[in-house]
């Protein structure tokens, strides 16, 4: 990459003729993250169970950014699902280059008692089904010679434990996810395929808002994290942004933390 492709603010952050793909685009940070590519003026697929919510999203988005924006209903844990959403996803908009993995569960519950079943559900959606979508992606670019991007949404607890949250198979799940991040940068560094990741900390979504946000718990977390505050859902946009572009051509096997400096001390 020459440095012509890096002297205005647009060449650093355009995403005009790329083809994104987010799972999670239901709720939370997976609509940000949707958002972010599409106003960047990346084409993007909208991956989650409910189709019918990331459909509309997926039609608000097309229309307020005048990119191409598809809604496809399905399973991450699913291969035959993982499969179609390569297949819908060709047809509609070209290959993927940038890859957000952001589908993830967060269950609770004392590491003592804690349920195989959900135990099992975290590592098939938060760990297996980012491997599994990773390598279709990354399959595909190294087989027509593309470069391209994959954002892992991971977490603070990739990193550090919770005193606030019993959240075994979720730290377990996040951490490894930051190391398989750095394991495929480190494979595809050669095809010109960055592999990054996202450290949230809190930030108030559907799936903390039942509950764990709130009260005493809410006031910890404030407590624990240097800005005092917890975080806005539109806040992971520029992260997104930045992994995607070509401001971010010489970052990969990263963690990028937005946490408000949580992991700071
Ligand atoms: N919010 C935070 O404070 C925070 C902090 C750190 C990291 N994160 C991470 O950020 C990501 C998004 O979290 P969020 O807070 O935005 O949670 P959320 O609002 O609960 O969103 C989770 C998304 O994952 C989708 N999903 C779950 N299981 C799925 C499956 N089997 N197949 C397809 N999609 C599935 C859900 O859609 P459907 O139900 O429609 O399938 C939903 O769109 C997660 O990986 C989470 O661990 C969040």
């Amino acid at each position: 990459m020459g440095n012509h492709e890096m002297d205005s603010l647009d060449s650093l952050f355009s995403l005009r003729g790329r083809r994104g793909l987010v799972t999670g685009a239901s709720s939370g940070l997976g609509v940000e993250c949707a958002k972010a590519l599409a106003m960047a003026g990346a084409d993007v697929a909208l991956v989650a169970r409910r189709k019918d919510r990331v459909t509309q999203i997926a039609a608000e988005l097309a229309k307020t950014h005048g990119i191409k924006a598809i809604g496809i209903g399905a399973d991450v844990t699913r291969e035959r699902d993982l499969d179609r959403v390569m297949a819908e996803t060709s047809a509609a908009l070209g290959d993927v280059d940038i890859l957000v993995n952001n589908a993830g569960v967060s269950p609770t519950g004392r590491a003592e008692n804690f349920k195989r079943e959900a135990w099992d559900e975290a590592i098939a959606v938060n760990l297996t089904a980012p491997m599994m979508l990773a390598q279709r992606v990354a399959r595909r670019l190294i087989e027509t010679g593309q470069p391209g991007r994959i954002i892992n949404m991971v977490s603070i607890y990739a990193s550090v434990a919770s005193s606030v949250y019993r959240l075994s198979a979720y730290a377990a799940t996040k951490a490894a996810l930051a190391n398989l991040t750095r394991q495929l940068a480190v494979e595809w560094a050669g095809y010109g395929i960055l592999v990054n990741a996202i450290a949230p900390g809190w930030i108030p979504t559907e799936a903390t808002e039942g509950g764990i946000a709130k009260g005493a718990n809410k006031e910890r977390m404030e407590a624990f994290t240097p800005m005092k505050r917890l975080g806005l859902p539109h806040e992971i946009r520029g992260a997104v942004i930045f992994l995607a572009s070509a401001a971010s051509s010489y970052v990969t096997g990263s963690v990028i933390s937005v946490d408000g400096g949580y992991q700071a001390w």
